[in-house]
């Protein structure tokens, strides 16, 4: 399927109903590029399988399907090149929530978790409301191509009071997919310091042409180090169905986490919910591959139309675009003079990292349509 058809089939108009992105652009009378939600549906074969379930009015306790975890192994399989066990993969209600679970389960009070910013603002939120440490390694920007500084962690980890690692892979809100080299630099550090590695994948089904997504389980020899999160959530814009994976090789650590679980009452699928997954991860390959062209093209338009005007990150992966607008911006952050002068909502940059409120993170996940919109308010700002 072509671009143009693909945003005819899918594009949903969100204008009504009580979407978080475009009730917010509503009351501000914007166009709303904000939060990481899609504008766009699920393939028609997965709607009629979720209606279906739904129609037949069974709602009690049901269990998964029986292929479920075989679908899921494959998918990843067959996307990433990595090779999942069955009994390795525990339940969470969504990505922050298996956040909350491996940091409890798996650190104590006070212990230190590393991250590195700019980043998704639950990751710092996520540490500290569980009464660990914070500590962050600004990352080197070069040109918009953003990368880890390992001086900087190594003399951070050097302290010996760093427990964990969390990583974002695919990186948002920089876009980078990052390499084997830059991963196994990264892990060799970890193992150097003992220090865990929780990497969260949410975003790597999004990865633009000619780029290779590396899951950090691909790499065998950190496995008994490495926890994953993953999900289709982002990857078919499924968050109103709270459903993730948290990938633990290790038995030891994952004894505790189930042990965790337990306590918590939170070991299980909702099977409702899981079926989203399921039936995405049956169907939506071709509507993911298309998926990946439109954002592609959407990214390749914004970059040539505002290069020059703009400095941005190189996407590489996920459907959020880190753009610095200081130069042009009348407001102390940048997302507030977008919204007020140019009708764009978008996020700002402050919230993922400090000394970056001129950045702010653009949406490219909708139509060429809306994007060239954003485009034309934005090259308009640069005149005045
Ligand atoms: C990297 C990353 N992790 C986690 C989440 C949140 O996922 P969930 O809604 O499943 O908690 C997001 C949402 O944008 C994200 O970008």
């Amino acid at each position: 399927m072509n671009n143009a058809d693909f945003t005819r089939q899918y594009y949903l108009d969100r204008r009504k109903g009580n979407s978080v992105k475009w009730q917010r652009g509503r009351k501000a009378n914007c166009l709303p590029m904000w939060i990481a939600d899609m504008d766009f549906k699920c393939d028609q074969r997965v709607i009629d399988d979720l209606s279906e379930f739904i129609a037949r009015g069974d709602y009690g306790y049901t269990n998964l399907p029986e292929d479920y975890y075989k679908v899921l192994i494959n998918w990843h399989r067959k996307r990433n090149d990595v090779e999942y066990k069955q009994e390795w993969i525990r339940p969470a209600k969504g990505a922050v929530d298996a956040m909350y679970q491996i940091i409890y389960s798996l650190t104590e009070k006070d212990d230190g978790i590393m991250i590195c910013t700019p980043l998704y603002p639950p990751f710092k939120a996520t540490i500290k409301e569980c009464g660990r440490k914070v500590y962050e390694s600004k990352m080197i920007n070069n040109d918009g191509y953003f990368t880890f500084d390992y001086k900087d962690i190594e003399r951070k980890l050097k302290t010996g009071k760093i427990r964990m690692f969390m990583l974002c892979s695919p990186h948002n809100p920089v876009g980078r997919v990052f390499k084997k080299g830059e991963l196994e630099e990264l892990f060799d550090l970890c193992k150097k310091y003992k220090v865990l590695i929780c990497s969260d994948e949410v975003h790597s089904d999004i990865i633009m042409p000619d780029q290779k997504f590396i899951p950090s389980l691909a790499l065998k020899k950190y496995q008994n180090i490495i926890i994953s999160i993953v999900a289709a959530s982002k990857t078919f814009s499924l968050a109103v169905y709270s459903n993730s994976h948290i990938i633990i090789p290790n038995a030891a650590l994952r004894r505790k986490l189930i042990t965790y679980q337990r306590k918590h009452h939170c070991g299980t699928f909702n099977a409702f919910n899981a079926l989203s997954t399921y039936y995405n991860y049956m169907y939506g390959e071709e509507w993911l591959n298309t998926l990946n062209n439109v954002v592609y093209e959407n990214y390749s338009y914004f970059r040539e139309q505002l290069k020059d005007c703009y400095d941005m990150t190189v996407l590489e992966g996920s459907y959020l675009l880190f753009v610095n607008i200081g130069q042009y911006s009348t407001e102390q952050y940048a997302a507030d003079t977008l919204e007020k002068k140019c009708g764009l909502l978008v996020n700002h940059g402050e919230t993922f990292g400090k000394d970056y409120g001129s950045w702010v993170r653009i949406n490219l996940a909708t139509s060429l349509a809306n994007v060239k919109k954003a485009v034309k308010a934005l090259k308009k700002l640069t005149e005045k």
